[in-house]
């Protein structure tokens, strides 16, 4: 008998998937709901040899209606963890078109559907990125949001407005997670940060030039007004997030959440600059990166770290992984796709 059935949209993703694994091996019964536009389907295997059981996929569109609609019905589940969005930030900004209707049209056919078919427990992927550069750090869940700087962001702040309004006048129990920069991967290295296309996001571009995928990368900036003049984030283990959207569940399941709309930071709370993390990841995997100073990114904030008492609180959750763990699954991850890509080949 399972602890209860469990939703995961977008669970094919780098942040669903580590969820997904937690959620599994914590006695929950999971139905992964993927429309794989920017996540691959051998993640599935790997869920499954990393659990042992054999994960139930649906691959769907959560921008149709009726099929979410089907999803929910058919399965009746006890909660919806919403992570299923595109995410690319510099795309965002190109197409905004297709973000705004891919991620607020999926977002409004899954609160509807939970509503319909009596799932009242939801938590939602948003994104510090709603804070913009804050006046006061750290940030903390109070802190004034800002105008998000890019298309994708201000989807997150429009998703969790809707989301407050519709609890406030219904019986879904909201937990909004503000992740701040999730990184590295599982421990058996067999899921990790999977992009389809070239990233964008720090992490895997080091893991790239570290494995010899790209010969170089950009250092955004060493001209910030930080000590060492880099962007200064909130890096935060994948596990350590995954691992709060299990007891988010666990607190609606229970009916203990404070209030029908809540909001969590996911963050250490350490700020942590562009240069450290290199010299993080040099010193831990023993390698030497090859970068370029290049001039500031547009959008970029300056710094931007959490206040965690809240979730420490409230949720009792705090992040257990150190930046050197993050540094060193994200390498063990790199290296074991790479042996995959090759044993691929050689086939
Ligand atoms: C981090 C720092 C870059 C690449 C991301 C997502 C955002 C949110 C938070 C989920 C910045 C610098 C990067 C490179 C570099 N996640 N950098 N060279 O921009 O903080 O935001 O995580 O909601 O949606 O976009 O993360 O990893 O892109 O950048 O110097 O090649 O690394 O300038 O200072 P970011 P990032």
């Amino acid at each position: 008998m399972s602890k209860g059935k469990i939703l995961v949209t977008g669970g094919a993703g780098f942040i669903g998937s580590h969820t997904v694994v937690e959620l599994i091996t914590r006695g929950y019964e999971v139905i992964l709901a993927d429309n794989f536009s920017n996540s691959r389907k051998d993640v599935i295997d790997a869920i499954d040899t990393i659990t042992g059981k054999k994960t139930t996929c649906v691959e769907i569109d959560l921008c149709d209606a009726a099929l979410t609609e089907a999803l929910f019905i058919n399965h009746r589940f006890d909660a919806v963890i919403h992570f299923a969005a595109k995410k690319l930030v510099g795309e965002s900004v190109e197409q905004p078109l297709l973000y705004y209707r891919n991620n607020l049209q999926s977002l409004l056919n899954v609160a509807e559907s939970a509503l319909l078919s009596g799932c009242s427990n939801f938590v939602f992927s948003s994104s510090c990125t709603v804070y913009g550069q804050p006046d006061v750090l750290p940030v903390n869940e109070n802190s004034p949001l800002k105008r998000a700087e890019s298309p994708y962001g201000n989807t997150k702040k429009i998703s969790e407005d809707i989301l407050q309004d519709i609890a406030k006048v219904s019986a879904l129990k909201i937990i909004a997670l503000r992740y701040f920069n999730p990184v590295g991967a599982h421990e058996s290295a067999l899921i990790g940060e999977y992009p389809l296309n070239a990233p964008a996001n720090l992490m895997p571009v080091i893991t790239q030039v570290a494995i010899g995928k790209r010969p170089s990368f950009n250092v955004f900036g060493n001209d910030y007004n930080t000590p060492d003049g880099s962007c200064i984030r909130d890096y935060i283990h994948v596990t350590d997030v995954a691992i709060a959207h299990v007891v988010a569940i666990e607190k609606l399941l229970a009916n203990e959440s404070a209030l029908p709309f809540e909001v969590y930071n996911l963050g250490t709370g350490n700020g942590v600059s562009v240069f450290e993390l290199i010299d993080s990841f040099e010193k831990v995997n023993n390698i030497k990166l090859n970068y370029t100073l290049a001039p500031r990114r547009p959008g970029d904030v300056e710094q931007v770290w959490a206040d965690t008492s809240k979730a420490n609180k409230m949720l009792g959750w705090k992040a257990e992984r150190n930046l050197d763990q993050m540094v060193a699954s994200a390498w063990a991850w790199e290296k074991q796709l790479h042996e995959k890509e090759i044993k691929h080949v050689n086939q």
